[in-house]
This record gives structure tokens, C-alpha cells and sequence, in this order.
């Protein structure tokens, strides 16, 4: 066990206790102001305080929130927006360095959000306010249409737009529906079908639902730049390009049937719903036209097709609809970086209950997590030259449950929005 102020926390202004009893180790990196690592993941991901950490409680106390606020945005700046969002990147530098801005959003977010997430809750709700003042310098810089300084448009509009934002931050919360997941469910949906032509979809925290229409798009699976193969129509009004690493492929059909699309989430959006669809454009960031091309032609097709979306705790309310499908249906569950948002024993509880539902019938369950959220699933630490490139690792899993034997199986790594999949192969189809 390691006490408070233990492991360098006099080289920084924090204070970090961990309760080590599963052999994880805390280092500080000792000129780094703000870097907590545990097992080599850093802890400010996770949010601070009391976080479940696999069966560890890691407490993390810092003596001044604002410098821990500033180490969540350069975090975010380092891994998620480096190489892919510029804007973001710079905007995450300079809010980091900007106390005043930094106290604005500190006390503007609480309390409604854990805070490892403000950050892009901020990032969201001062997206959402551009869209509602098109004519602003900051939304004319996020729309590419001005090379001014992006920190100054930012500190006049979080000044002028003060109330608007807090309330955003108070009453939302980041719920992108990101449609490139779709790339990689594909071949997971293929895997899980094994064989079955069709199969009726349950999704955990779906947001609107766009990954539940996967079937419904035109892929294109590259290697290198070039084109290796396409599935669905290219008549779809959503395409999508997914770039393949590594020496394995994937199985990409036949796709089965999608005969139900259903989903529990705690705030189902409304695809239909204009205020709704702007909140959605709003967390996809700005700079990126194909994602957010890609997300409204998504959103006309679940508009179209009427998912069965309920409100409410997957917890409490998944496994009543998987007893929903019909015996005859094969149930696939699907959770896209959703379990992230429950704590480790809520997770251990929903796998219990799908595991009781596999005991007396057949079943799947795909996940495309970060892997420390889905334990379940073999996900060795991948070599450094597979966690190449930009984004949070995420981990493709699958576990089945087939006259009662349960399997679990990594089936590969991608990028969190499915830029990239490496397909490694499952170890049992
Ligand atoms: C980051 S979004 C991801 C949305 C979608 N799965 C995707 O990958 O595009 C997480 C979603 O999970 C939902 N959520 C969080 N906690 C939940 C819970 N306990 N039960 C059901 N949904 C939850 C949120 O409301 C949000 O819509």
C-alpha cells in the first residue's frame, strides 16, 4: 500500500494515494506537473477521484484542480487531437495555459460531470454554441473560413456566450454517435452471425443509434491507400473508409439480416429532432467535414427507419431487451464506448446477467471499448508498433454464448472513431 505523498508527489503540487492491491504501481514522471500513470495508462483519463480501476480503488487528490484541469487538456491535446484535430490541439494547449478560462469551465461544468470528461464537454458545448451564432469569428474560424487566432475567438465568445455554455454543460452530456464505428463492427457482426443469416441488434448507450444501421452503408476497406474491398450499396447516402493494418483480413459476408435495431441508453437522442441532431454535430469535432457528413447522412436513415430506442440504466434495463427478441432471433448486444461511463461493478453486473440470459439461450455480445472496460476479453497489451497512430486504443471483442459454452475473443484493435482496424483472428470463430 502506498501512503499519501508517497511515489515523487513532493516533485508535484498532488497529492496521489493508490491502493496497490493488485500490484499496480504509481510513478510520476517527475517533470511533468500533472502525469499520474497507472500500469502505464495515464490516471487522469479516468477522472479523479475514487475511480474503480479494475478491482483497485486508485484515489487520485490534486492539491490544486485547476493545474489537474490543465493536465486533462494537455492530455487530450498529446493523444486524441495530435495528428488529427490541429484546431482542437492548439485550442487544448492554450485553455491549458489559460487559468482564467480554466476556472471558467471548472466552475461552469460542475456538477454535472466526472471530471476526466470535462474537457470535451467543454469542447462540445462551445461547438454547439457556434452552431447557434453561426456568424461569431469563433464559428467562423471552426468552419475554416478565417485564419484568425482560434485562443482569442475562443476567450471573446466563452465571455459573451457565458450562460449559454454553462448551461449546456450542466444539462448535456458527450454522447457521439460516431458512425465510423460502423467500419469496425461489420466483420464483428460477421464473426458473431457465424453462419446465421440474420440476426436482431441490442445496443448499450446507442446515443440516436447510427451504428445500429451498419448494414446499411457503403464501407471501403484500404490497405496502403488503396482500395481492398466494399461492402454494402454504394447507392448508401453513407460512406465510410477504413484503413486495414497489419497481415490478417477480415471476413466482410455475407453480412446477415438485421431483422430488430434496439437500444437502451440514459438519453436517447431523437434523430428527427433538429435541437437534438445539433447537439451530435456539436460533439464531433470541428475541422472534419467527412465525420460530420458522414454523421447527418447516417441520421437521415435512422430518422427513416424508427429504431426502438428506450430511456434508461442499461444496467437495470438491458437484459429486458434482450428478452425482447423473439425466441427464434439470434441477439447480438453491441456496446460502443459505453461501458466506460459505468463503474467497474455495474459492468461486472450487466456481463452476469447476459451471461444468465447465455445460459439459456443462444447469444453475442460485441464490444468495441477501450480494453481495461472489458476485462473479459483477452486483450493482451498490444506491441508499440500496433498502437501506431492517433486515438485511444481500442479494443474489438466478442464474446458468444452457443448451447450454453461461453467464448470470449479479441478480434482486433482500431481506432476509436474506426479510422483503422488491425484484424488479429479470433481464437475461436
Ligand atoms: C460516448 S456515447 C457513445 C454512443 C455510441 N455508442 C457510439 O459509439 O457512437 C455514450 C453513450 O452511452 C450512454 N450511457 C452512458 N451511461 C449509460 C447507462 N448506464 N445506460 C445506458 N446508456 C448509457 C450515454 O447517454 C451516451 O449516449
Amino acid at each position: 500500500m502506498l501512503s499519501p505523498g508517497a511515489a515523487g508527489a513532493t516533485e508535484t503540487p498532488f497529492e496521489f494515494r493508490l491502493r496497490n492491491d493488485h500490484g499496480y504501481r504509481l510513478a510520476v514522471q517527475p517533470h511533468a506537473r500533472c502525469r499520474a500513470f497507472v500500469c502505464g495508462v495515464p490516471a487522469f483519463t479516468t477522472g479523479a477521484e475514487g475511480h474503480d480501476w479494475g478491482g483497485s480503488v486508485v484515489v487520485v487528490v490534486a492539491t490544486d484542480p485547476i493545474d489537474e484541469l490543465a493536465s486533462l487538456f494537455l492530455f487530450l491535446a498529446e493523444t486524441d487531437f495530435a495528428g488529427y484535430s490541429p484546431l482542437y490541439e492548439n485550442l487544448a494547449r492554450s485553455v491549458a495555459a489559460d487559468r482564467e478560462m480554466l476556472g471558467f469551465i471548472a466552475g461552469a461544468a460542475s456538477p454535472n460531470t466526472r471530471r476526466g470528461r470535462i474537457p470535451v464537454l467543454f469542447f462540445a458545448a462551445v461547438h454547439d454554441a457556434t452552431l447557434a451564432v453561426p456568424d461569431s469569428d469563433l464559428a467562423v474560424i471552426y468552419r475554416g473560413d478565417s485564419d484568425g487566432d482560434p485562443h482569442e475567438a475562443l476567450v471573446r465568445f466563452v465571455d459573451e456566450q457565458q450562460d449559454l455554455l454553462t448551461e449546456t454543460m450542466r444539462t448535456r452530456s458527450v454522447q457521439t454517435n460516431e458512425v465510423g464505428r460502423s467500419a469496425v463492427l461489420l466483420p464483428a457482426l460477421v464473426v458473431a452471425a457465424a453462419g446465421r443469416t440474420s440476426v436482431a441488434l441490442v445496443e448499450v448507450g446507442p446515443s440516436a443509434g447510427v451504428n445500429l444501421y451498419l448494414d446499411r452503408y457503403h464501407i471501403t476497406y484500404e490497405r496502403d491507400g488503396a482500395s481492398l474491398a466494399e461492402v454494402g450499396s454504394p447507392e448508401s447516402p453513407v460512406h465510410l473508409r477504413c484503413s486495414l493494418r497489419g497481415d490478417a483480413l477480415p471476413g466482410l459476408g455475407p453480412v446477415p439480416d438485421v431483422v430488430t435495431r434496439s437500444g437502451i441508453d440514459l438519453a436517447p437522442l431523437d434523430a428527427t429532432d433538429p435541437r437534438q441532431r445539433r447537439w451530435l454535430n456539436a460533439c464531433i469535432w470541428p475541422g472534419q467535414p467527412q465525420r460530420t457528413a458522414a454523421l447527418n447522412a447516417a441520421l437521415d436513415v435512422v430518422a427513416d427507419g424508427g429504431p426502438d430506442l428506450v430511456r434508461g440504466d442499461a444496467v437495470a434495463g438491458l437484459a429486458p431487451r434482450v428478452s425482447l427478441v423473439a425466441n427464434d432471433q439470434f441477439p447480438v448486444v453491441v456496446s460502443t464506448w459505453a461501458l466506460a461511463y459505468l463503474s467497474a461493478s455495474e459492468r461486472e453486473d450487466l456481463l452476469s446477467q447476459l451471461d444468465a440470459i447465455g445460459a439459456q439461450r443462444d447469444l453475442a455480445l460485441i464490444t468495441f471499448e477501450e480494453p481495461r472496460f472489458t476485462p473479459w476479453i483477452p486483450a493482451p497489451d498490444p506491441a508499440d508498433d500496433q498502437r501506431e497512430g492517433d486515438g485511444t486504443l481500442t479494443a474489438l471483442g466478442l464474446r458468444t454464448w452457443r448451447g450454453g459454452r461461453v467464448t470470449s475473443s479479441l478480434l482486433g484493435y482500431a481506432h476509436p472513431h474506426g479510422r483503422w482496424l488491425r484484424w488479429l483472428r479470433p481464437a475461436v470463430p
